[in-house]
């Protein structure tokens, strides 16, 4: 994955841990990176154990670091580093959520070697939606919730969001029933 990701993992740890915990983390980690160049490629292992070493050092479970994580990546990686791609994607939740299929070409440009997951709408209605996550990489899924829930956040609105179908329950992908209050006309 790009060095981004790592990065971003870093900015998050350090905002709420402090630097001494990330250092720990690496350390556990056997990660000897002094500073992630953001546009270039590093092995997906690297993000992988840089997770879990920050499970232990903090002694947090994996769903609640890939949740904050992927919260993170909302409010702070994707609105300050690359706002006008997110403000480009949606006015509201749901408009979002329905260019989310086409988000990652959009930040292919930037980033040509980019191996993006792929999404999918259905069942959409005034307030809820199911949204389809397909990836070649395990063990993310609490990281889009963490995701739905910044969105959720960013555009103000209470969200829900339930996983119906679990690929690491034998579903070929996950499927998360995104629900949201519409916004009422004054
Ligand atoms: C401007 C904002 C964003 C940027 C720059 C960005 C960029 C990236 C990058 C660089 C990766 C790593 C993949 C690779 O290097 O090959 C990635 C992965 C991922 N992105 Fe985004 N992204 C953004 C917003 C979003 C949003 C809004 C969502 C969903 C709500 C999302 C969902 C994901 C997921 C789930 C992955 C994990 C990889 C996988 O599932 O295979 N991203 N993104």
């Amino acid at each position: 994955m790009y060095g981004m990701v790592n990065k971003a993992v870093e900015d998050m740890v350090c905002m709420h841990h402090g630097e001494r915990a990330w250092e720990q983390i690496k350390t556990k980690a056997g990660v000897d990176v002094e500073v992630f160049m953001s546009n270039e490629g590093y092995p997906d292992e690297i993000t992988y154990r840089l997770v879990a070493a920050a499970c232990d050092v903090l002694e947090l479970p994996a769903d609640t670091v890939l949740e904050g994580f992927g919260e993170h990546w909302v409010l702070h990686t994707a609105q300050e580093g690359y706002g006008g791609l997110m403000q480009a994607a949606g006015k509201s939740l749901p408009e979002f959520l329905k260019n989310l299929p086409n988000f990652h070409s959009r930040v292919s440009m930037i980033y040509p070697k980019l191996e993006p997951p792929r999404f999918q709408c259905s069942d959409i209605t005034a307030e809820s939606l199911s949204l389809h996550y397909h990836t070649h990489r395990p063990g993310l899924t609490s990281f889009v919730i963490g995701l739905l829930h910044g969105l959720g956040k960013m555009f103000k609105v209470p969200v829900k969001v339930l996983l119906a179908e679990s690929k690491a329950k034998g579903a070929d992908h996950d499927v998360f029933n995104v629900q949201w209050t519409a916004s009422r006309k004054p």
